[in-house]
């Protein structure tokens, strides 16, 4: 069996690539500089821009499994667009299934930026004709490692979401299970949705008091508002789009727990506390808190 992994130099796309395996997997990569670790790794690259068709299908042709990972731009528009060329080149390519990896913002309330994209992708690929499975994941718990250090600062957790809880999912696990569904046909191919998420979802005092243990610093829950949030953040660029995230947090629509990695991994996913812990050793133990 063939698959390929597009967004591949990417975090999540990285690890779902070595999980499958080297000698089956092909990497599909926007920027061919940055694949010298996979070629490194004696994997199979090829170059892959959602903007072209033509060299999509190309990378697609033969390939018996697409996992799709989407690229980051907040355009809900460019994103909608790059989605559309995946579809032509995947129908052109006679690609057998693919996984779509998405995210759990997708209600119709949702007021995140990137909401209409998560609704509108599902939708499209159930009259597209092709067969495939939707890989939804919570929040990723990776950015709260390198948050740590400001939170302790901060000593509270400023998520404007009120008493809401939200779940998450490391990048790790996602990609464990991203790569089990690949390789289980009887798992995909028919339209299956898949939210993957820790077993529970987390308030923020909750999350503040596994910071505290896992620190040894306190950290409570001192929410901000919305638009306050926004303007802390501004200057990373993305202040106003996760402000909008958060804003569905507070609407509880993150208050998710599924089952669902269990069932593609036969495993539970990693806990917030075991995660944080490993995390928090390894950021001490590399001087950076
Ligand atoms: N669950 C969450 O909390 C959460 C948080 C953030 C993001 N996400 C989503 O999770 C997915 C993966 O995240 P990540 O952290 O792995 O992101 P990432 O590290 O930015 O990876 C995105 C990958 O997409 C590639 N890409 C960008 N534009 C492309 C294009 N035009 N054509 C082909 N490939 C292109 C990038 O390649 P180049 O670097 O070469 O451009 C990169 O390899 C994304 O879809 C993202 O929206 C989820």
């Amino acid at each position: 069996m063939n698959y390929l992994v597009t967004g591949a130099t990417g975090h999540l796309g990285r690890k779902v690539v070595a999980l499958v395996g080297t000698t089956q997997v092909t990497a599909a990569v926007h920027t061919p500089a940055k694949a010298t670790a996979l070629r490194a790794q004696g994997v199979r690259v090829v170059p892959c821009d959602y903007g072209e068709v033509a060299g999509m299908t190309q990378a697609f042709t033969g390939q018996d499994v697409v996992v799709y990972i989407p690229s980051k731009t907040y355009s809900v528009l460019q994103r909608i667009t790059e989605f559309e060329n995946t579809l032509a080149a995947l129908k052109q390519a006679q690609v057998p299934a693919v996984i779509f990896v998405s995210f759990y913002a997708d209600q119709e309330n949702n007021p995140f930026t990137m909401s209409p994209y998560y609704a509108y992708a599902p939708r499209r690929l159930a009259g597209s004709g092709l067969r495939y499975a939707v890989v939804k994941n919570a929040l990723y718990a990776d950015p709260l490692v390198p948050y740590l250090p400001e939170l302790i600062a901060r000593q509270a957790l400023i998520y404007p979401v009120g008493d809401q809880a939200m779940s998450f999912i490391t990048r790790d696990d996602s990609a464990q299970a991203l790569a089990a569904l690949a390789v289980k046909p009887q798992l995909r191919d028919h339209g299956q949705v898949y939210t993957l998420t820790q077993m529970q979802s987390l308030t923020m005092p909750a999350l503040g008091a596994i910071m505290t243990t896992v620190t040894g610093h306190a950290i409570g829950y001192a929410p901000v508002t919305t638009q306050e949030f926004g303007r802390i953040y501004a200057p990373e660029g993305d202040g106003e789009e996760l402000a909008s995230m958060y804003a569905a947090g507070a609407l509880g629509l993150f208050d998710q727990a599924t089952a669902d990695y269990q069932t593609l991994t036969g495993a539970a996913p990693e806990s917030m506390a075991s995660f944080l812990t490993r995390g928090w050793a390894a950021t001490k133990s590399s001087g950076q808190a």
